[in-house]
């Protein structure tokens, strides 16, 4: 995998949780949610993971660094996932083709599951590859805006959705894998034009697409796995749904 390297999205406050504490450092089975992702990505890329922090840089930093080695890039402002992105870039080498972005907040994703985004990113040969799911609430998700043959035209957050986008079920689980080059190029592109006054991420599908470069989505079957965390009942909810796993 020395092509690849991955980002992880940390920075964030997590102001959904109410809480004082930086969202990934909430306990997920007595674990800090932020090792689960840290796992995940070691196992898939050893050498070449990049930590975007910034809300309580330090905790953060120091609870990853018990366990693991990795770069780490400091996001001072929390401007939006799009900014996050942009704040790691500097610590790509440039023999990278790919970087595969994940959120800090989405901690049960699989290694195998981050591997088959990589294959059908390489097989496809496209510019960005999207982790998808259908989902029967997908409320407070970014949509996939789908053609009529099915392709992806842009992603949708919720609070810029129309009451039709509102209901589509194909949601972004906010896990990608794109060119490094067309990344670098596209979050030069990115506005801050929408409900939240943000950088979004999801913004590069749609100068994707407008640029006719090719853009795929895998289906993600385990909604367990791909469940984002927002808030103190999400965590809960996921809790449970792993306890009774373990028990069954
Ligand atoms: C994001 C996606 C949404 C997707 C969802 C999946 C965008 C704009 N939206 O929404 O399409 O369905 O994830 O769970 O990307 N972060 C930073 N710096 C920032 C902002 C966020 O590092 O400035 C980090 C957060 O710490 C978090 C992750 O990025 O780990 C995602 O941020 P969050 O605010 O939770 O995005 P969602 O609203 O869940
Ligand atoms: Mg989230």
């Amino acid at each position: 995998m020395d092509s690849v390297a991955i980002i992880i999205l940390a920075a964030g406050q997590g102001t959904r949780m109410k809480s004082n504490k930086a969202k990934v450092l909430h306990l997920l089975s007595g674990r800090p949610m932020i090792l689960y992702v840290v796992d995940t990505a070691v196992t898939v890329c050893s050498d070449n993971v990049i930590v975007v922090v910034g809300t309580q840089a330090d905790c953060v930093k120091a609870v990853i660094e018990k366990e693991h080695q990795v770069s780490y890039s400091f996001q001072s402002e929390q401007l939006g996932t799009g900014h996050a992105v942009m704040c790691a870039l500097p610590e790509i080498g440039d023999s990278v083709t790919n970087a595969v972005i994940l959120c800090g907040d989405v901690p049960l994703v699989r290694p195998e599951t981050i591997v088959d985004l990589i294959s059908r990113h390489e097989n496809e040969k496209n510019h960005v590859t999207l982790l998808a799911a259908r989902i029967p609430d997908p409320t407070g998700y970014g949509r996939l805006v789908l053609d009529q043959d099915g392709c992806v035209e842009r992603i949708v957050e919720e609070r810029d959705a129309t009451s039709h986008e509102k209901g589509i079920d194909v949601i972004n689980t906010g896990i990608y894998c794109v060119d490094r080059q067309f990344l670098s190029h596209a979050l030069k592109h990115v506005g801050r034009d929408n409900a939240q006054n943000e950088i979004y991420l999801t913004d590069i599908v749609g100068i994707a697409v407008s640029e006719y470069k090719r853009v795929g989505f895998g289906l993600c079957a385990d909604l367990l796995e791909l469940t984002g965390i927002n808030t103190a009942d999400d965590l809960l909810k996921v809790e449970a749904a792993l306890k009774a796993d373990e028990t069954s």
